[in-house]
Formats: C-alpha cells, sequence, structure tokens
C-alpha cells in the first residue's frame, strides 16, 4: 500500500500576520512517496534535490511522522520517499510541506483516523527541528488548502479563510539560504503600541477583504510595520523589488515567511506575469541566482 502526496509550498506571515497567517501555492511543492513497510519505524530516502538528513529523528518528515505514530500508538511502519523541490531556507515552507506531507500521506494510509486540523500539531513537530520554535502559520495552509489564520495557538485554533477566485501570487526566490531560525533572532520581543494598532488594522483588513473578495482592500492592507523593516535588511534588492512590484500593478507584496523569497499578490494571472516580468529585471543586474514562480491559490 502505497500514496503519492503533493506538498505545496506556503506563504507565511503575509505582511500583518506573522506566525498567524499562510497560504498554499497550489502549482508549487514537493512530491512525497509513502508506503507502509513490513518493519516498524520511519525510513526515510531521498530521490531528488538538495540533501536532506536521511536519519527520522533529523528528518522534519521523520519527526512529524514518528509524532504522529506515537500518538495514535500505532506500530506500523512507513517509508518515504522525497522529490524535494522547495529548497530548504527559501522562505516558501520547505520544511512545512515535508512535515504536513508526511503526515497528510500516513493518516490517508492508515485509513484517515484524523482530520487535516487535528494533523496540525504533528506536523508542527517537524517545524519544531527546523527552526526551534512549532509555529503553524506554513504547515496550516500546506495541510489545510488555501489561506489559514492561526487564531490561536494554545489551545491551537485554526481557521480556514477564502481564497478569491482572481488572486495569484507571485514569488521571487533569491538563492540565498536563510534559515528562519536566524530571521527569528532578528526579531524585538516588545512591539510599540502605535505599530500593533496598525498591524492588527491591515490583519482584519485582509481578512474582510479575502471574504468580500475586495482586491484593493486586501492590496492597502498587505502592510508589516513590525517584522518587515529589520528582515527586509537580509534581502538584497528588496526596496527596489517592491518599487518594480508596485508599479507593474501588483495588490500588494513583502517578505515570504522569514525570506528571502518575496511575494506580491494580484489581481488576474495577467497582472501576476506582469509582476513575474518586474521582479526578474530587477533582479538580472544583481548576479544573484533566482526561480520565479507564478501560482493560483
Ligand atoms: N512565521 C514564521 C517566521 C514563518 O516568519 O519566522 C517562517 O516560514
Amino acid at each position: 500500500e502505497r500514496i503519492e502526496v503533493f506538498c505545496p509550498a506556503t506563504i507565511a506571515n503575509l505582511n500583518c500576520g506573522f506566525d498567524v497567517l499562510g497560504l498554499a501555492l497550489e502549482g508549487v511543492g514537493d512530491v512525497m512517496h509513502i508506503a507502509k513497510t513490513a518493519q516498524s519505524g520511519i525510513v526515510i530516502k531521498q530521490l531528488s534535490g538538495p540533501s536532506l538528513p536521511l536519519e527520522a529523528e533529523k528528518n522534519v518528515a521523520g519527526v512529524a511522522a514518528l509524532s504522529l505514530l506515537k500518538a495514535l500508538d500505532i506500530k506500523q511502519g512507513f517509508e518515504i520517499s522525497i522529490e524535494k523541490f522547495i529548497k530548504p531556507g527559501s522562505g516558501i515552507g520547505s520544511s512545512a510541506a515535508s512535515a504536513a506531507g508526511a503526515v497528510w500521506g500516513i493518516n490517508e494510509l492508515l485509513g484517515r483516523p484524523l482530520s487535516r486540523k487535528q494533523l496540525i500539531p504533528f506536523a508542527m513537530e517537524g517545524e519544531r527541528l527546523a527552526s526551534d520554535v512549532a509555529h503553524a502559520d506554513n504547515v496550516a495552509p500546506a495541510l489545510l488548502g488555501g489561506f489559514t489564520l492561526v487564531r490561536s495557538y494554545d489551545p491551537l485554533d485554526v481557521l480556514r479563510l477564502p481564497s478569491p477566485e482572481k488572486l495569484v501570487a507571485t514569488v521571487i526566490h533569491p538563492q540565498l539560504e536563510l534559515k528562519t531560525s536566524d530571521a527569528r533572532k532578528l526579531l524585538k520581543s516588545q512591539v510599540e503600541l502605535t505599530k500593533a494598532i496598525q498591524q492588527w488594522g491591515n490583519l482584519g483588513g485582509l481578512v474582510s477583504g479575502l471574504y468580500e473578495e475586495d482586491y484593493e482592500l486586501i492590496g492597502r492592507s498587505l502592510q508589516d510595520v513590525i517584522v518587515e523593516p529589520n528582515r527586509s535588511l537580509l534581502i538584497p534588492g528588496f526596496d527596489d523589488l517592491r518599487k518594480a512590484i508596485t508599479d507593474a500593478g501588483a495588490l500588494g507584496c513583502g517578505i515570504s515567511g522569514s525570506g528571502p523569497s518575496v511575494f506580491a499578490l494580484s489581481k488576474g494571472k495577467k497582472m501576476a506575469l506582469a509582476v513575474a516580468e518586474a521582479m526578474r529585471y530587477t533582479y538580472e543586474p544583481l548576479g544573484i541566482p533566482y526561480d520565479v514562480h507564478v501560482s493560483k491559490i
């Protein structure tokens, strides 16, 4: 018994929703093949992509899978073979894709004892291994699809939000590895009240924009006055990128997760492709290799 799993890339934070908002990209991700084995335990194999630790306890998919099997008290073993396309440290949820894919696939092979929402805490164990913090803003959209909001971490309460039909994401990934754990060291532990007011105003605006399919409102809510000012310093050409993306007509843009990828949201594919062109045009002279993806949400 085996299953093939598409593990989507995800964009966390979406500017105003640090650690709580995220979305899944329909067309960008890894592929995982999971099979039941005669022996118990988790065996990790890698079929392609940047090399990952193969010891189950050191691999995000392995750790997530082991935590699920332990909670369900299941002795059945599994082999997880990973075709890795999302590079670790890219800012589009590489670890989340592996962790979410593993628990989703195993749950299917076990006859679906848990719901997708119930799988989130186990996928979060993979994030804990990858970045020292069990954040859910990548694994939740990877498991549930579309936009998600972590309303609360304790107790965990994750909501699905609607994806307006015409919303398309464009992502540029400068090929520099930026570890989430390092990008988190730049964060201050205190937030000024005036900034918090701006941030939660925008968060409410963005959620409302998704429900109302109000593209202008989504665009003007895509602001981050708390994290971006520090983290953007780690992304070469960030200010030029933002100007080019805005000039190309995107609704809004920002750092994808902890970076260095930068995302933009557009209304319609035509605009998203124009934004992709503007990203390439801005990045080409910098001499840093990059990929650009355009994807529905
Ligand atoms: N919310 C996390 C962070 C996402 O920004 O550190 C990491 O992908």
